[in-house]
Order: structure tokens, then sequence, then C-alpha cells
């Protein structure tokens, strides 16, 4: 690389100017009846890999690692024509269903008390989605009574004739997936969905008061109903619910490289736009209440999007192979998600086996894909508040516009007197060279991480460790500032102690 050549950035951090405090919840993962995520995905009994229950513990021990604190499940489109009763009881008594949304078969072998011994097994908590498409509001309130009240009334005792006498206590509660969307089962307006999603909301939190609910935003960007969607949904819902959803799936179709590296732009975008909404709504509500945004679908789908399972069992869909580019968009997501750490509190993956997912299985064994890493390298150096971070960078010109060559983020945690910064460096020509400034500390790099491989680069069986982290050298000047050299393309994740 020739010196001439490189950009050159400057970041520059002052520890007290703080966003908000992070919610760990922003790395949420989505296992939804779709393909071979549950069945051969997650669960698999018979294989050698799978304990007693039929948890595949290499899935276990590959998820275990990103320490996502929420799975939301059990969909997704799926959910819209479920019923739940069919997924608990004696399994020979479970019956065998047509999905109406993947046009699969599902045999119900997994079900709600699976799901909830297998968040156990991950250490994660469920985050549970209601079928407000087909089903009646009156049926998402069975499903809290059958999961979160104590045993005396005939829902719950179901559940303790099924094994379980404890309530699961199921703290968060989606009102339906993308009923914006015409492909859904039960799709309607917005004022009809709303009026559902109050009465849901109600019964439900009436049920249980401690839970907490997330309206059906709108399912993309690129919907004609966009934001007016949104609006109706909380003007009816405002004081009833917590968080609205926020849907988006990237891809890169045209191959345009350098506007498929700006896509964090578009999400940074898409928070700004819900952050105007919330403060709207709000205001004119009069009200104190306040409403979040859980962003829970995101990732990179674009390849493999046929939804057609040949009313199969566990067919092979949306098996999305990704490469490094695809690493960097998902790593900028996590970045828009922590830059607007006052608005987003809960985000999932989606999703996190097979299916557009960073695991995949086989019945040998699993591969990480290269977007298992950047979550990775974030979810472990991520802690307490997001910083307002300033930028100094040449720019890009893309498809959007001119855009940064870096995206930045920061936070610093208190408690254990460190941060972290993540840059993804978007250019795929030119290294670049950053100095990084910290105005009121002088702080020691304990650990620097990156992510670079050619942009088309996978992992794969032949070579699974194409896509990885690999130390990098940084320097402290005597007047504490950083200096590093960033390779083209890469994302680096660097920790450091004050
Ligand atoms: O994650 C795959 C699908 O994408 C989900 O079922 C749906 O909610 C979205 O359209």
């Amino acid at each position: 690389m020739n010196d001439e050549a490189l950009h050159l950035v400057e970041v520059d951090l002052h520890t007290e100017h703080r966003v908000a405090p992070v919610d760990e919840r922003i790395f949420g993962g989505f296992l939804e009846h779709l393909g071979r995520a549950v069945y051969e995905g997650v669960f698999d009994p018979g294989s050698p890999l799978s304990d007693d229950r039929g948890f595949r513990q290499d899935v276990l021990d590959a998820l275990r690692q990103l320490r996502m604190p929420v799975v939301r499940y059990p969909g997704g489109n799926f959910v819209s024509a479920y019923r739940w009763g069919d997924g608990v009881g004696p399994i020979a008594e479970r019956p065998r269903r047509p999905d109406f949304a993947w046009h699969s078969i599902e045999t119900n072998r997994f079900g709600t008390d699976e799901f909830m011994a297998w968040c156990d097994a991950l250490g994660t908590r469920p985050m549970m989605a209601v079928n407000l498409g087909t089903g009646r509001p009156a049926d998402a309130a069975e499903l809290v009574e059958y999961c979160n009240l104590p045993a005396g009334t005939g829902v719950a005792d179901q559940r303790v004739d099924n094994g379980h006498a404890e309530p699961y206590g199921v703290r968060l509660w989606c009102l339906g997936n993308e009923m914006d969307g015409s492909w859904q089962a039960g799709h309607v307006p917005a004022q009809t969905y709303a009026e559902r999603a109050l009465v849901a909301s109600a019964l439900m939190k009436g049920l249980d008061p401690s839970i907490e609910t997330i309206a059906c935003g709108s399912s993309h960007k690129l919907m004609p109903t966009y934001l007016v969607w949104d609006r109706t949904v909380l003007e009816h819902c405002w004081d009833r619910v917590d968080y609205l959803s926020a849907h988006r799936y990237s891809g890169n179709g045209d191959d345009d490289t350098a506007s498929y590296l700006a896509e964090g732009v578009v999400v940074d975008e898409i928070i700004t736009e819900y952050r105007g909404l919330f403060d709207y709504v709000r205001a004119i509500k009069r009200s104190r209440h306040r409403v979040y945004l859980s962003f829970d679908e995101w990732n990179v789908w674009y390849r493999e999007r046929s939804g057609d399972g040949g009313w199969q069992e566990a067919p092979h869909l949306l098996e999305e192979v990704y490469n490094f580019e695809d690493a960097l968009v998902c790593a900028q997501y996590l970045h828009a998600f922590l830059r607007h750490a006052d608005v987003v509190k809960i985000a999932c993956l989606a999703q996190i086996v097979n299916v557009i997912a960073p695991v995949l299985t086989h019945p040998d064994g699993i591969l990480l894909q290269s977007i298992y890493w950047p979550f990775a390298l974030l979810r472990d150096a991520v802690s307490g508040d997001a910083l307002r971070v300033a930028v100094r960078s040449p720019e890009l010109s893309t498809r959007i516009g001119d855009v940064p060559v870096v995206d930045v983020v920061a936070t610093f945690d208190e408690t254990i007197e460190g941060g972290c910064l993540s840059i993804v460096h978007r250019d795929t020509h030119r290294d670049a060279d950053v100095i990084i400034r910290i105005a009121d500390r002088r702080v020691t790099v304990t650990s620097s991480q990156v992510l670079h491989a050619h942009p088309k680069t996978s992992n794969s069986w032949d070579d699974p460790h194409a896509v990885g982290p690999q130390s990098l050298a940084t320097a402290t000047d005597d007047d504490g500032a950083i200096r590093m050299r960033l390779p083209a393309p890469s994302q680096v994740v660097l920790r450091f102690a004050t």
C-alpha cells in the first residue's frame, strides 16, 4: 500500500459526552419456525451432537459466545397463523400442520415449553410473539396465562400438567409480526391492527402487569405506508405499549459495494425518523409515557429469497451464505443501535441458526459465518454508556450521496473505568491512518482486534476461518493519542482502560 494513498481520519472523544446507557438487549437474536432454524438447527433429536432433550450442543456453545440477552420466538411470518396450543402437551398428540407462511410442514415437536428449556440452556430470556393475524387477542392473553401465571387457573394448570410447575415469567411480548404486510396472514389496515393490538396488550398486561409489549411498526422503509402505519398505531396505542418494532434486511443485489457499505447511514436515518415520530406522538398526546424502538429483525438477506418450502419438514430455506462485506454491514447496524442508545432498546439479529444466520449446521458440526464476528466482537467489548463521537474523515461517493470513509462508535463504562471504540473502514481500496484522542483521560489500549478480508470472502466448510478476528497493532503518542492503520476494508474493535 502506497502511503500517499492513505486516508487520514481523526476521532475525538470525551468520556462525559454520553448519549445514554446501552441496553444490552440490542444484542438479541431471533429464532423462527422456518426452514432448518428449529429442526436440524437448535433442535436435532437423535444427532450425536445433541443432548437428551435434542438440543444441539455445538449450536448452543457457538451462540453462548454471543451472550444474547433475549431471543425472539416463534416468528416472524410463521407466528401469524400459529396456534400455540398445537405446540404444548404430549408430543404424540401434537398435530402436524401446514405452515401458511413458508409452505412447510410443522410437526409441533418443538413448542413453547421446549423453547423455554432451550433459552435456559443457552442462558437467555425469551421474547415471545403472539399471533394477531389469525389469532384473537384472547388467545394471546391465554399464552400469557400459560407462560406467566401461577398454578390455579385453567390454562396455567395446563403448563403444570405438562411438567412445568413454575411460571416462566416472560417479560417481552410482540403484538404480532409485520401486520402492515400483504404477505402476512391476517394482514389488516393500520387502524384495525391498532385496535386489535390495544385490546391484546390490555388483556395481556391485565393478567401480568409486569410484562412489556411491542406493537408492530412498518416492516420496511420501502412500504408505502412507512411511518403512516406507525403513526396510526402509536396514536391509538401509545399509553398501552412500550416499544414499536422496526425491521430491515440489507442487500447488494446490484453489486455496488461502495453504496452497500453505506448501509449504516440508512439505518441511522430510519432510527432518526422513528425518533421524530415518537417525539411527535408523545407531544400531541401530552404524555409522560415513553415508547422506544425494538429493531427486532435486522440482517443482510437478498440471495436466498424463496420462501417456498414445498410442503416439506425442515426444508432448506433462506440459507444465505455471507461474505465479508455483509459482515461490515452487520457491524454498521450494531453501530447505529449504539449511536442511538436513547431510542433503540431492543434489537434482534434475524436469525440465529441456518436461516439467514451466523451459524450453519451440518450433521457433523457447525460453521461460523462472517457475520458472526462483528456481533461477537462488539458484544464482548460494549458496556456502559454510548458516547458522542466527533469524526473528521474523507468521504466516499455512493448511490445515497457522499458518506464518511469510516463509521465510528464508542462506549465508556465507569464501573470498569474502561471503554471501547469500533470503526468500520468502508473503502475497499485505500487503507486509513487513524488517530484517536480522548480529551479527558489518559488511556491504555488493552486489546485491538481487526476483521479484514476481501469483500467477497466467505467462511466455508473447507475454509472456515477465512473471516475472523486478528490483532491489530496500535501505538500511543507521548500526548496519549492512539494511532493505528486500518486495512481496506475492515472493522476494528479497540478496548481501552483508564
Ligand atoms: O426473518 C425472515 C422473515 O422476514 C420473517 O418471518 C418476517 O417477519 C420478515 O419478513
